[in-house]
């Protein structure tokens, strides 16, 4: 009799226990689940999604943005703004304030074109607020009318285009040796393609370009200078990558129909060069078209700019700046 007791006390302590375990396990996992909810309503996924962004934008959101800008974010109303701006292609963080900033002050331009302004620096107005070029860059440094190089850059290894392939005396147009050997293997296969293609202007000094550009304002004005020359210290021509070319015979005005353009146009990027301001691109260059400037930047630029039609101005911007 007595073991029986003893063994339906010890089943009932074994019960008890159990049930205390389970109790036990059950409040134990609620509480960690209570804490780790606690935890997650203190990240920026749960906040954001909070407001009203879905879980595959707050990704995005998180992915491409720091705490200051979810800050922000956090503290304004759910706008689809901040994603579209997000996900244009040539979306730079640094610039994300500045892309708010403009659409909040140029309410109806589309963000694409916003962007496009921001990184080219054209919420500025040209020539009012200006850098140095970075010449550590090389052959993808920059000039336009935000960037410019000082009075005394000259740069390194200019070499000679021969008379047999550029107008003047020799000695009298000079580019950097990548530049003139790139120029020379496409004159090379443009000639093979029956064209027979002469420089008309390359490396231009700081004083060189004092000329140029004064001569334009003096016989038609500052706005017309502006528009097809470039202030002294501005120039590409100074950098000793860019080269004015024609085909034997055509003038500024003609080059553009001819068939040498068509091919260069085509053809120029597999040597490193690109056509810098082209026709349609004149809001982003500040400069009139030119069917005969081209800039050498090495191949894979070219390649790049060659196939997203882009300038190099928003090429600097995105990838080498
Ligand atoms: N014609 C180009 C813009 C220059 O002067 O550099
Ligand atoms: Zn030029």
């Amino acid at each position: 009799m007595g073991k029986l007791k003893l063994k339906k006390k010890a089943k009932k302590i074994i019960i008890l226990s159990v049930v205390l375990f389970l109790f036990i396990s059950i409040g134990l996992h609620s509480c960690i689940k209570l804490y780790r909810q606690k935890q997650y309503e203190k990240t920026n996924e749960y906040k954001l999604i909070s407001l009203g962004y879905s879980l595959d934008d707050t990704k995005v959101l998180l992915d491409k943005l720091k705490d200051k800008e979810i800050d922000y974010l956090l503290n304004n109303s759910k706008s689809d703004l901040y994603l579209n701006v997000i996900n244009q292609k040539y979306f730079i963080y640094d610039y994300f304030y500045n892309y708010i900033d403009y659409y909040n002050k140029n309410r109806g331009k589309n963000i694409n074109e916003i962007v496009e302004i921001i990184n080219t620096n054209r919420d500025k107005d040209y020539y009012t607020s200006t850098n140095d070029t970075d010449i550590s860059k090389g052959y993808l440094m920059l000039t336009n009318k935000y960037y410019h190089l000082n009075e005394e850059y000259i740069p390194e290894n200019l070499t000679t285009i021969s008379t047999t392939y550029a107008y003047g005396d020799y000695g009298s147009k000079q580019v950097t040796k990548d530049t003139y050997d790139a120029y020379m293997n496409m004159w090379n296969a443009s000639h093979e393609a029956g064209f027979y293609l002469m420089v008309s202007s390359a490396y231009r000094d700081y004083n060189k370009q004092v000329s140029v550009y004064e001569d334009y304002k003096k016989k038609q004005g500052e706005k017309y200078a502006d528009s097809i020359a470039a202030r002294p210290g501005y120039s590409e021509h100074q950098t000793g990558y860019a080269l004015d070319i024609f085909e034997k015979g055509y003038t500024q005005k003609t080059f553009q129909d001819s068939e040498s353009y068509s091919w260069l146009l085509n053809n120029s990027y597999k040597y490193g060069f690109i056509e810098r301001y082209p026709k349609d691109k004149e809001n982003i260059t500040g400069y009139s078209y030119e069917s005969w400037h081209f800039r050498y930047v090495g191949i894979d630029a070219a390649t790049y700019i060659y196939n997203n039609h882009i300038t190099f101005d928003e090429y600097y911007a995105y990838f080498v700046k």
